[in-house]
Order: C-alpha cells, then sequence, then structure tokens
C-alpha cells in the first residue's frame, strides 16, 4: 500500500501554489523584459534613447530622471498614454466671416522653395529618401500629429518645433491638411542642388541658400529659448521695440554694434573682431558670454537693452542666426553682411529699403562707409531703421501660422499619396510636450500657446 501511494500520479497538492507563483512571477518578469524593451526603444521629444545628429554632433543630453524606473514611469506615462487620454483640437472646421487677406509679398518664396516638385511631385520614395538628412518625421493625419524619431536635436529645439506645429493645428482646427515631411532640427542646410539635381529631396529645417533643395521653415526661438533666456517672439518684439523707443535717435550712439558668440566656426564673424574700433571704423563688436550670461541671469543680455546704437550688424554664424529678428526689431539700421542662407522670413528684406547690405570682402570699410553715410543722412538713416523693425511688427505671430499654414497646405497638395503614420511613430499632443517638459520649459511654453483664429488665413495667390 504505501509502496502504491508513493507511485500515485497524483501531484501532491502543496505544488499548486508554488506552479501558480512560478507562472505569476515568469509573467511579470516577461511583461516587466517588455516594457523595458519598449521604453528603451522609444525616442522622445527630449531625446531619451537617442543619438546626436551625426552631421552636427553635440554633447548627449543629461537627464534630471536618471533612475531607471522613474524614467521608464515618465515615457510610458508622457509617451504612450497621455495623448490617448487628451481632448484634441476639434475636427470642426470653423467657418469665418471675414474674408481674407492678401497675404504679403514675400509668402511667393513658399512656391519657389516648392518649385522642384511641381512636376515629379512628391512620393513616398521622396520622403523615404530624405530620412537620411532627418531627425525626425512628422505625420500630419486629420489634425493629429504622430512622429517618428531619428536623432535628437539640440538642447530644446525638438520640443519647441513640434510645440509650434501642434500650435498651428489648434489655431485652424479642421484645416491643416494631412501631411508627410522630413524635419532636421540642426543649422546647415544639406541638400545640395548639383548632387540632388536628378531626385530633390525634400526636407524641412530652420534654414536654405540659393544651392539648396531644403525648405525653409519657422524655427523654435518664436516660441522660446528657455536655455538663454529668450522669450516667444509675441513677448520679445513689443519689449525690444519699447526699448528701443527710450532713447530718440538724435541720442543713440552713432555707432555699429555686435554683440555675439564669435566661437561658432563663422569666418565673418572671426573677421568681424578687427573692426572692432570706434574712431577708425565706426564700430563697437563685443563678445557675448552666454556662460556668464547664465550666471547672472541674463540680466546684461536683454535684448530690450541693445537698441541705443543707429546700426546694429548682423553676421552669419555656424548657419543663418535667429538673432536677425532682434536685431531688425531695434529700429537702427541693421548692417546685414551679405549673407548666404536665408530664413523664411529674410526673403521680404529689401536693401536701402530696410536694411543695408556690407560686403564681406571689405568689411570693416564697409561698415564704416555705413556708419558715415547714416551720420550725415540722419532722416534717411533713421527711416531705413525704421521699416526694418515696421517689417518685423509685420511678421507677428498671426503671419507666422499663415505661413506654416500656407507652406504645409502647398507641400500637402504636391503628395502623391496619403498621407498614414508609420508604426513606429508616436502621437505628439499638447498634453505630451508639457509632459516631458521641465519647469521652466513649461513656463515658456505655456506663454506661447496659440487660440483659434477668428480670421480664415490671408489669401495666397495662385501661381
Ligand atoms: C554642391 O555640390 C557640388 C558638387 O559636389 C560642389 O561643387 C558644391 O560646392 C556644393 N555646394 C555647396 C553649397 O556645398
Ligand atoms: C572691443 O573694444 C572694446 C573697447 O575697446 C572692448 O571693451 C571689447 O572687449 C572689444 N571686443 C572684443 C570682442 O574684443
Amino acid at each position: 500500500m504505501g509502496l502504491l501511494s508513493k507511485h500515485s500520479p497524483r501531484t501532491p497538492s502543496y505544488l499548486y501554489p508554488s506552479v501558480v507563483a512560478l507562472s505569476l512571477f515568469c509573467i511579470t518578469a516577461l511583461l516587466l523584459y517588455k516594457v523595458d524593451d519598449v521604453v528603451s526603444r522609444t525616442g522622445t521629444i527630449v531625446g531619451h534613447n537617442l543619438e546626436p545628429t551625426p552631421w552636427h554632433v553635440f554633447p548627449h543630453k543629461p537627464f534630471d530622471d536618471e533612475n531607471r524606473h522613474q524614467r521608464a514611469y515618465k515615457i510610458i506615462q508622457c509617451s504612450y498614454l497621455t495623448c490617448r487620454y487628451a481632448a484634441g483640437y476639434g475636427d470642426e472646421r470653423w467657418s469665418y466671416g471675414a474674408r481674407a487677406e492678401e497675404c504679403p509679398e514675400f509668402f511667393g518664396a513658399i512656391r519657389r522653395d516648392l518649385a522642384p516638385w511641381a512636376q515629379s511631385r512628391i512620393s513616398k520614395a521622396h520622403v523615404a529618401a530624405a530620412q537620411r538628412y532627418a531627425a525626425f518625421r512628422v505625420v500630419i493625419v486629420e489634425g493629429k500629429a504622430f512622429v517618428d524619431w531619428y536623432y535628437a536635436c539640440v538642447q530644446s529645439r525638438a520640443m519647441f518645433t513640434l510645440w509650434g506645429l501642434l500650435q498651428l493645428l489648434r489655431r485652424y482646427p479642421g484645416m491643416v491638411p494631412d501631411v508627410d515631411l522630413m524635419f532636421d532640427c540642426m543649422d546647415k542646410p544639406t541638400v545640395n542642388r548639383t548632387e540632388h539635381e536628378a531626385m530633390p529631396l525634400p526636407i524641412f529645417r530652420y534654414c536654405t541658400t540659393k544651392e539648396h533643395f531644403d525648405i525653409p521653415f519657422p524655427d523654435w526661438s518664436f516660441w522660446g529659448w528657455p536655455e538663454i533666456n529668450i522669450r516667444s517672439w509675441k513677448e520679445e518684439f513689443p519689449d525690444i521695440k519699447k526699448g528701443s523707443q527710450v532713447v530718440s535717435w538724435k541720442k543713440k550712439f552713432p555707432r555699429a554694434y555686435w554683440k555675439g558668440n564669435p566661437d561658432v566656426a563663422s569666418p565673418i564673424r572671426s573677421e568681424l573682431m578687427n573692426c572692432n574700433h570706434s574712431r577708425k571704423w565706426g564700430a563697437q563688436i563685443m563678445r557675448q558670454d552666454w556662460g556668464e550670461a547664465a550666471r547672472s541671469g541674463f540680466k546684461q543680455s536683454k535684448l530690450s537693452d541693445q537698441c541705443n546704437y543707429r546700426y546694429k550688424i548682423y553676421a552669419e554664424g555656424y548657419a543663418w542666426s535667429v538673432s536677425l529678428k532682434y536685431i531688425l526689431s531695434c529700429g537702427s539700421v541693421t548692417l546685414i553682411i551679405s549673407p548666404q542662407y536665408e530664413d523664411f522670413f529674410s526673403r521680404g528684406l529689401i536693401p536701402n529699403q530696410n536694411f543695408w547690405l556690407v560686403d564681406p570682402l571689405n568689411l570693416c570699410p564697409s561698415i564704416k562707409y555705413a556708419v558715415d553715410w547714416g551720420n550725415e543722412h540722419p532722416q534717411e538713416a533713421e527711416g531705413i531703421g525704421k521699416r526694418g523693425q515696421d517689417f518685423m511688427e509685420s511678421l507677428n505671430m498671426d503671419r507666422i501660422y499663415e505661413y506654416m499654414f500656407h507652406l504645409i497646405s502647398e507641400y500637402s497638395k504636391l503628395l502623391d499619396f496619403k498621407p498614414t503614420p508609420p508604426e513606429s511613430a508616436l502621437e505628439v499632443c499638447v498634453e505630451s510636450v508639457l509632459c516631458y517638459a521641465d519647469e521652466k520649459q513649461r513656463t515658456f511654453l505655456d506663454r506661447s500657446t496659440a487660440y483659434p483664429s477668428e480670421n480664415p488665413p490671408c489669401n495666397f495667390k495662385p501661381a
């Protein structure tokens, strides 16, 4: 009997709890492993799991949430859960009472930027090939934005750029068409017209040149640049304008002023250092030390305090520079050293009308010549400065959303396929951006929120 019971096939009952416990343990382990796997493959708007762009390397970003579990929780929360429960912008198309005004002349540049695809149109193959140059891909479908990440962007550029796009969706509910586009957030244009003549690749970035196919798009700083304390354009412009009126034209220093960072691999900025002589060249050239400025709380580098000179110099940096808009806003004569790069609005500038062109091959004497001319013709000089400021005033956020709207709409008309988000793309919404933002970023983002427009976008004349 004893022997028989020993060979009984019945499993002893005490084994059940252990099996259940073991299976639970395995399932949990598997789940955790899966979650870990998902988290480690998820690129985010602040750059988790992303390498810096290889074509413009910058230091890896430090993350505050270094604790692995906290980070995993944040990624799951912000990237996977937040947009699911967000309110959205509504897809109800607004009906506008007012008639649309004509768009400013410089919007015509949209047609020139997109001309390379007017015949061929833009296929899936074009977009796929442009990925080589992109930091991320944005797909808008029915008013929702989906982003596929390839590389991290320096500082908070990606965050403020996508924020701008989301504000556009909010500004024109139900009107922004479906679109699939590649975006690079670094400075230099990359799609050389000669090299890509056979198949132009469409890539959006902040600037372009006559020799590139890159499509310029408003840069992040219109919504804010927290790292150097630059607030949204909506806040900066009125402040700079007010600052510019503190001193009358007569009382402004009759000199040309430049303040910036000369150490950005820009030959023209290095050369500008040689013109630093008030009497000899009529110029004062100052070094901006952003590290020092940050330590002192940016007190000495307030943009609105830099309008006390009759002439202000604009020198390109590593590529175009976001400073152009702030310099033009001063109402001083902007001395632009013959630029190689153009951004979306600089195509609206007209020499001797709203700025003064300086010859880079004869730099210091050209600056001196402009300063002497202006001091002998104060009324004309003041007029040029004023028209530069007026131009920037007309470029308010409403205009910028209109530009984005028309650029995206025209681009969308060229697509020969129906955009669908790629499998690896994740939805990005206002709430998910805020979810990743730190406290300072959140303050800057909040203050650049857009509201639905009461007027239709300006009328973009057919070609
Ligand atoms: C574009 O490519 C051509 C041919 O490789 C080269 O000669 C030219 O310098 C390039 N242009 C720019 C702006 O890099
Ligand atoms: C230019 O000259 C001024 C006055 O002489 C000086 O304070 C300033 O540091 C100089 N700028 C540079 C970049 O050396």
